[in-house]
């Protein structure tokens, strides 16, 4: 049987911990990838951790959102790390989403389409007219134009992004033993899935108090 595949977010500054976070997630009943976002990669040693990790699918989330020449010569400056996957910010804009897809060689480029902490009065806060769903569709379109190898959104919007955007589906926003915290748009794994997404990413659920468990009770989860 095909394995359930799931990102852990390692939001940490801590190499014991992130180390901690790899040992105690590897099983053999999921395929674990782990991402690395801004607060690791910024921090002291996070970097050069990253460049001698070998063997283990990477997701770097940058969350890239600039100019295309910035954006562009952001990617050139990560070219050693071998990334699998990389975030780019799907309001960078079309010319930014196609010169970054022109050169990003190996490494899959991810449109975020918008972030799972928003919901429709974020979005009307922030000066968008459009709700999350609408926003959602009018995103995707924009990242198969530019031909970027993925989607992040949340796993409530998957269906919709599924009709016009046919590679892979990456959704944060999971919960299935703790509350929402700062996310707005959550969805349990088992539901994830369901509606058809390829990746999940697990932070918080996992990472916070006894990882061994969390994993289990997200094996147990999914078998039910
Ligand atoms: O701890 P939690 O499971 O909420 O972590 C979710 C992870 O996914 C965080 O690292 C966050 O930065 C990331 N993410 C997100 N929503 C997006 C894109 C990425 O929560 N739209």
């Amino acid at each position: 049987m095909k394995k359930n595949k799931i990102f852990v977010a390692c939001d940490s500054t801590n190499i014991l911990k992130i180390k901690k976070i790899i040992r105690e997630t590897q099983n053999t009943k999921l395929k674990v990838g782990y991402k690395f976002g801004l607060e690791f990669l910024n921090s002291k040693y996070g970097r050069s951790f990253l460049s001698k990790l070998k063997n283990k699918t990477v997701f770097a989330d940058l969350k890239i959102h600039d100019i295309p020449n910035t954006c562009v010569s952001t990617i050139k400056a990560i070219k050693d790390l071998n990334i699998n996957y990389l975030t780019i910010h799907i309001s960078s804009g079309l010319a930014a989403l196609k010169a970054c897809r022109k050169i990003s060689g190996k490494t899959k480029l991810i449109g975020v389409t918008t972030l799972t902490s928003l919901n429709n009065r974020s979005l009307k806060e922030i000066g968008y007219n459009k709700n999350v769903k609408r926003l959602v569709s009018h995103q995707v379109k924009l990242a198969k134009k530019a031909n970027l190898d993925a989607i992040v959104c949340s796993a409530h919007e998957v269906e919709i992004v599924k009709k016009f955007f046919k590679k892979e589906i990456i959704t944060p926003g999971i919960r299935f033993n703790t509350g929402a915290e700062d996310q707005k748009r959550v969805v349990t794994p088992k539901q994830a899935y369901k509606n058809g997404s390829h990746w999940l990413v697990i932070g918080r659920p996992i990472t916070r108090g006894n990882i061994r468990k969390n994993i289990q009770t997200l094996i147990d989860h999914l078998s039910q």
